[in-house]
């Protein structure tokens, strides 16, 4: 039985609704911390289990009869570390056979600006691996889904304002990430194997507003300022400090070219070529 955690959430929700293309329901579980999250899973057949990454014997519970977890990493960054080291002691405790981990693709960790907010994912494959467990480390490149984010929603009227220079990024859409982890998931050959998952392509954000300008018929711009002025905007609008963080060391890395590799792993386990950028934009702005 594989079981999903992260169910509630929107890479989950993916996985799971195609993992009921390809396996019966009743070999398939889902770990939340609210089943009325997934209340329509269950009356499929989905065998739903309650646990908290931060609670190991609610994950010791929830992991009973499992021989794959799908470990979704966690979206809080507070000891995020140490809420996968939860899951992965519980899930050794129980028996689970095989661990699948959503990782992340980056060019060199120790030379990132994002190594205060990414290294957690690195130290949690190594943990992983010194767990005895096997393991499958589905490496996502970042979502087309935060182009909105650092764009705003009002992007073909404002233009963009990010600090991420020319730098190149693989997008891959968070779909076809779930899609192909749910291929990995109900196949076999996946022991101890990191699959680096991006999109075909690498796209600035200068060539992001040129996809914008032609879905606008007019001239979306792109202005890149230097990292404090973009801080010091993202504080005078009154953004948190936290979100204020995470897109100046977002914009830095993706500077940095941290995100620009390319690898056909993604199209491999997709079986056609992932979604590009044309395709996405016009799916949210057209
Ligand atoms: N590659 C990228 O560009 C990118 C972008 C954003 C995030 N990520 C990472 O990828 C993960 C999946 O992405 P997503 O879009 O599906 O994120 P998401 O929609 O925010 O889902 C996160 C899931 O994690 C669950 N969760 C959080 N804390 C938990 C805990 N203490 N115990 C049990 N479950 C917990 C949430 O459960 P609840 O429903 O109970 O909150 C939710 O189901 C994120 O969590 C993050 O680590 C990657």
């Amino acid at each position: 039985m594989i079981l999903v955690t992260g169910a509630s959430g929107q890479l989950g929700t993916g996985v799971v609704e195609h993992l009921l293309t390809k396996i019966p329901a009743n070999e398939i579980a889902v770990l939340v911390r609210d089943a009325q999250k997934v209340a329509t899973l269950q009356a499929k057949g989905v065998s739903v289990r309650t646990g908290d990454y931060h609670d190991v014997a609610s994950l010791q519970t929830a992991f009973d009869g499992i021989d794959k977890v799908l470990l979704i990493s966690s979206n809080d960054f507070n000891n995020r570390i140490g809420q996968h080291k939860n899951v992965i002691d519980a899930a050794k405790e129980a028996g689970v056979k095989h661990i699948f981990y959503t990782s992340v693709t980056l060019k060199d960790i120790e030379q990132s600006p994002l190594k205060p907010l990414l290294a957690d994912h690195y130290q949690t494959e190594e943990y992983i691996k010194a767990s005895g467990l096997t393991y499958t480390f589905l490496q996502n490149s970042l979502y087309f889904e935060v182009v909105p984010m650092f764009v705003g929603a009002q992007v073909l009227e404002t233009g963009i304002y990010f600090a991420a220079g020319e730098g190149k990024v693989a997008f891959a859409a968070r779909q076809d990430l779930a899609e192909a982890t749910a291929n990995i998931l109900a196949s076999t050959g996946h022991e101890n194997k990191a699959y680096p998952l991006t999109g075909a392509a690498a796209y600035s954000f200068a060539e992001v507003a040129q996809v914008l300008s032609v879905i606008a018929g007019k001239t979306v711009g792109y202005h890149s300022p230097e990292s404090g002025e973009f801080e010091g905007f993202l504080r005078q609008i009154g953004l948190p400090d936290g979100i204020v963080l995470m897109s100046v060391l977002f914009a830095a890395g993706i500077k940095n070219n941290d995100f620009e590799a390319v690898d056909t792993t993604l199209e491999h386990f997709l079986g056609r070529k992932p979604t590009d950028l044309k395709q996405f934009l016009q799916g949210i702005f057209a």
